[in-house]
């Protein structure tokens, strides 16, 4: 049985567009298909001009589980989408760009469509000596008006929320929904896996591993101390000196302002987090097309245990 998913599992990977995905009831939906396209997930980014969202933008442009992909900003989003448009890849690109020339709202916009996954890296990044609580005012007001819009024209789609800080923007997300009477709390997910990403690599150079051979999963929130690698469960086992622990217990906490700094004023990380953020979005899409054993760490809410922040995006079979 086991082997039977494994298999079904590397035939997937290998042939997005296989029978596994035709068959899956999500993707007969006819807002899952591109127009005259491969069936596949639409996907859309707001924020999609941003030092994250455009490299964010050519990942997903990349990924074969993505049919159409949705560009939104409120700056140079054409230029971004024009740019994108010339990817030899599968996925179309919307015409948004259009209807942003247009003066179309982001509610017209998405509800043309439909949404499957939402990926929001819209906001202002750090700069040296800000801390992400710094972020707050003015990224709530962005977080709050496009939930709006989502709850509004794709109340049905995953979000992913990577706008800091995201310990606050996900309970904002979350208040916006509940309003809108759209709220399921298996939606609504902050993308934390840059610190998961980072913990592999630091963990991997201190065990002398290849990083992709390293998982460490990292729980609790995306600011500071709140982020807690779980040190103990790394796969493979391995064990830490105290000295070794507090090292990359800190480094993994401070990662984030490791490259503020290092940036002097240019920004926070935006390829790493692309990097990240598609990471996540594409364990996301594999979920949704019914693949077992998705397990990945996003900030989420949880009624069984306050803090805990793991969540399975896939379904179990
Ligand atoms: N979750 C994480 O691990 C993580 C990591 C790094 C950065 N971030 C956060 O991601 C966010 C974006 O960072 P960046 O470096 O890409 O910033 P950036 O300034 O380069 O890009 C942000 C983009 O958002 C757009 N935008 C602003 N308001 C908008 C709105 N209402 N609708 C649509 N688009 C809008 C801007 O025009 C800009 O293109 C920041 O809040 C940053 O702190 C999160």
């Amino acid at each position: 049985m086991e082997l039977n998913q494994r298999i079904a599992r590397i035939a997937a990977h290998l042939h997005p567009s296989s029978t596994q995905m035709s068959e899956n009831p999500i993707l007969r939906q006819s807002n899952c298909r591109a127009k005259g396209g491969s069936p596949g997930f639409k996907v859309a980014i707001l924020g999609a001009a941003g030092g994250i969202g455009q490299p964010l933008a050519m990942l997903m442009k990349m990924n074969p589980l993505v049919s159409v992909l949705h560009l939104y900003d409120v700056v140079n989003a054409p230029g971004v989408t024009a740019d994108i448009s010339h990817m030899d890849t599968g996925a179309v690109r919307s015409n948004l760009s259009e209807m942003i020339k247009m003066g179309e709202r982001l509610e017209g916009m998405i509800l043309v469509y439909g949404m499957d996954l939402v990926v929001i890296p819209a906001g202002v990044p750090r700069k040296p000596g800000m801390t992400r609580d710094d972020l707050f005012n003015i990224n709530a007001g962005i977080v709050k008006t496009l939930c709006e819009g989502i709850a509004k024209c794709c109340p049905n789609a995953i979000v992913n929320l990577i706008s800091n800080p995201v310990n606050s923007t996900v309970p904002i997300a979350a208040e916006v929904f509940k309003k809108a009477g759209t709220y399921d709390p298996k939606k609504l997910l902050g993308v934390t896996m840059l610190d998961v990403v980072r913990a592999n690599t630091f963990v991997a150079e201190v065990i002398g591993l290849d990083p992709r051979e390293v998982n460490v999963p990292v729980v609790g929130g995306h600011a500071g101390v709140t982020i807690l690698p779980l040190l103990s469960q790394v796969k493979p086992a391995c064990s830490f000196t105290p000295e070794e622990t507090e090292y990359l217990t800190k480094r993994i906490q401070d990662g984030g302002t490791e490259v503020v700094q290092a940036k002097a004023g240019a920004g926070s990380a935006t390829l790493s987090m692309a990097y990240a953020a598609v990471k996540f979005a594409d364990a996301c899409l594999r979920g949704l097309r019914g693949d077992a054993g998705i397990v990945e760490c996003a900030f989420v809410a949880s009624q069984g245990w306050p803090g805990e922040s793991k969540e399975r995006v896939g379904s179990k079979h």
